[in-house]
């Protein structure tokens, strides 16, 4: 990254690329899901599932709850209810894997499990437990599986750090978000239960692979200051990988946010600043940035997937092409996102147990991929993920030519000239590269090879 002029430079580019824009976690994204699916397509679609790439799988585990809801949470997730809903839920959860582990071929092993949320260490332990030794019995792990958890510290403690490692966690991804208790007040966060520099002590003590951190810019009180604070003390941790989320403030989606607006919140260049000053020190201390907001340790295998271009990424967040799989979700709102489709359970908690309950499946949304669709989804990908794109070797995957690869994804260079005369990206004999500033407004990039965008892009969340 710059210095002086060179980073007035880069910061008035993201200022200009700041539009709204999708994520890009899957193409097509999430709000592209119809109702029009059935329990039959989806069985069908998971049984051909098992002849499809990746041949490795990635399990996910949502669990809905929270004892205290932040208020600019954008995840899904409920007040946790009383102890029978978690019971429910957690029995229609096994119900739900032995319904679609049923169709799954056992040959395939098993590369990544991921739970997410809502906070699942805000449940007892007895119920991951319970999850934990039935995949065991199901499934067949790699060696080398990532076995992971996104934790709250203000339910974490040494006891079920220890119990998450013993039925074979070997990550913690640890919502720090700010270290300034002001911030979490106002943000009606609930405080961690004990200082984070403790809680990574134990989590490591207890032999986990990885420690991450994430962390959260934009939020009411922050400066850009405060927000440096907040870096350095991560930085002293010395997490595997740390990720500083951009606040994605979308009240018109999750009203509870609109309560952040009486203390006003940082503008875009202020927004701007934390990204830009956060980004130097992180990569000053040794990261390497991976996209935008994400950084992982130089040894760490993210950044190894990052230099040999086989970064991949799912709606978990980064992985690599070797660690992910096609992904088979469990529990509310979970996503399954296979070679063929994309389903997604019932939102809400209750829906989601009375479907497994009546039906033995919950998805209520999907969507088909045809195979333009397939072809686009490759190249935002690779674009967003490795920063590149070779028409050449993407028609030989395809089995079409690189001039009906042009075709569907609707190719102009007009389109983005304008990224080339900001020396984002450079486009030359059939292959795209992005450049180390171009891949800071990536998604931009990749917005360009998106032919449905048009229509409905005010509804995204802006790139910074
Ligand atoms: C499911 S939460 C993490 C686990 C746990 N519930 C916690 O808060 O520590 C996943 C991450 O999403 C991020 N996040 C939540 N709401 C967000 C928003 N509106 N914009 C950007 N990031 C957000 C937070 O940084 C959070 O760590
Ligand atoms: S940020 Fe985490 S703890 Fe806070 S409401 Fe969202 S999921 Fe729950």
């Amino acid at each position: 990254m710059q210095t002086g002029n060179a980073n007035n430079m880069l910061k008035e580019l993201l200022l200009k690329y700041n539009r709204p824009g999708p994520r890009y976690t899957s193409y097509p994204p999430a709000n592209f899901f119809t109702e029009k699916t059935s329990v039959e397509n989806f069985k069908s679609v998971l049984i051909k599932s098992n002849k499809e790439k990746p041949e490795n799988i990635s399990l996910y585990f949502h669990v809905p709850f929270c004892p205290q809801l932040c208020h600019f949470c954008g995840c899904n997730t409920d007040e946790m209810l009383k102890m029978s809903v978690v019971e429910l839920y957690f029995k229609a959860m096994l119900t739900e894997i032995d319904n679609i582990s049923a169709l799954l071929s056992k040959d395939r092993k098993v590369t990544q499990i991921h739970w997410g949320g809502g906070t699942p260490n805000s449940v007892a332990f007895k119920f991951i437990e319970e999850v934990m030794l039935k995949l065991k019995n199901i499934f067949t792990l790699a060696p080398n599986a990532e076995i992971a958890m996104e934790c709250s510290p203000a339910y974490i403690s040494k006891d079920y750090i220890n119990k998450l490692r013993s039925v074979g966690f070997n990550r913690i991804s640890l919502g720090v978000q700010d270290f300034n208790e002001k911030v979490l007040e106002v943000v009606n966060r609930a405080a961690p239960r004990y200082p984070i520099e403790e809680i990574i002590a134990d989590i490591r003590e207890a032999g986990f692979e990885g420690v991450n951190i994430d962390l959260i810019y934009g939020l009411p009180l922050q400066t850009e200051e405060s927000y440096l604070k907040t870096i350095e003390r991560a930085l002293k941790l010395r997490p595997d990988r740390l990720v500083t989320f951009s606040y994605a403030h979308v009240p018109w989606v999750k009203s509870a946010q609109k309560k952040l607006e009486k203390y006003g919140l940082p503008s875009p260049e202020e927004k701007l600043e934390m990204l830009l000053s956060g980004y130097s020190k992180i990569t000053e201390a040794g990261y390497e940035a991976i996209g935008m907001d994400h950084f992982a340790l130089m040894s760490d295998e993210l950044a190894i997937a990052k230099n040999e271009k086989l970064l991949h990424r799912n709606f978990q967040g980064y992985c690599t092409k070797e660690t992910t799989g096609q992904v088979y979700s469990f529990g509310s709102t979970g996503i399954n996102q296979l070679h063929d489709a994309y389903f997604q359970s019932a939102k809400s908690t209750s829906e989601y147990i009375r479907l497994i309950n009546e039906t033995g499946f919950a998805n209520i949304k999907g969507y088909e991929l045809s195979i333009e669709e397939k072809a686009i989804r490759r190249m935002i990908n690779e674009i967003m993920c490795n920063g590149i794109l070779d028409f050449k070797d993407l028609a030989l995957e395809f089995n079409l030519s690189v001039e009906a690869l042009k075709k569907i994804c609707k190719f102009e260079e007009s389109k983005f000239a304008e990224f080339i005369a900001d020396n984002l990206m450079h486009y030359e004999n059939n292959k795209l590269n992005v450049t180390e500033n171009g891949m800071m407004v990536v998604r931009n990039i990749a917005m360009t090879f998106d032919p449905n965008l048009a229509e409905n892009v005010n509804m995204y969340s802006k790139t910074i």
